[in-house]
């Protein structure tokens, strides 16, 4: 299974009865595995619903650790917000540019 998600969505999913992370741009579904973790619930509930790729790594996590985690990927993050968020720029800047032109030609004349 692999869903495509946006982490706005993942955001939602932070508490221990639906709790998601997002390690290096995929999204784990580790509610089940809260209490499993050997590091104990604390670090999975303050990155529930958030990038947690920093955390993970900080920790050196074992190889063991590395295939465990591969059991609970449910999907990728999309980057629909930045990318979107940049669309909206490039317009705005293109709404600008027609602005300016047009006002020019106003003036010139
Ligand atoms: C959700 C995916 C995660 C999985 C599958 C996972 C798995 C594991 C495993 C198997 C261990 C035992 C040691 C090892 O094999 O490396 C461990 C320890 C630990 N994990 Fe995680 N972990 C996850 C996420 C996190 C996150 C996001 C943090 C945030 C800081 C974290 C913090 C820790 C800590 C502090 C230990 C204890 C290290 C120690 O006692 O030496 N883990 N984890």
């Amino acid at each position: 299974m692999s869903l495509k998600l946006t982490s706005s969505e993942v955001k939602k999913h932070n508490n221990r009865k639906s709790l998601w992370i997002v390690i290096k741009n995929d999204v784990y579904d580790v509610t089940s595995y809260l209490s499993e973790h050997p590091g104990g619930e604390d670090p999975l509930l303050d990155a529930a619903g958030q990038d947690a790729t920093r955390a993970f790594e900080d920790v050196g996590h074992s190889d063991d650790a590395r295939s465990i985690l591969k059991k609970y990927k449910i999907g990728s993050l999309i980057p629909g917000e930045s990318c979107g968020s940049k669309l909206k720029w490039a317009l705005l800047a293109l709404a600008a540019a027609v602005i300016i032109g047009v006002a020019y030609k106003k003036y010139a004349s």
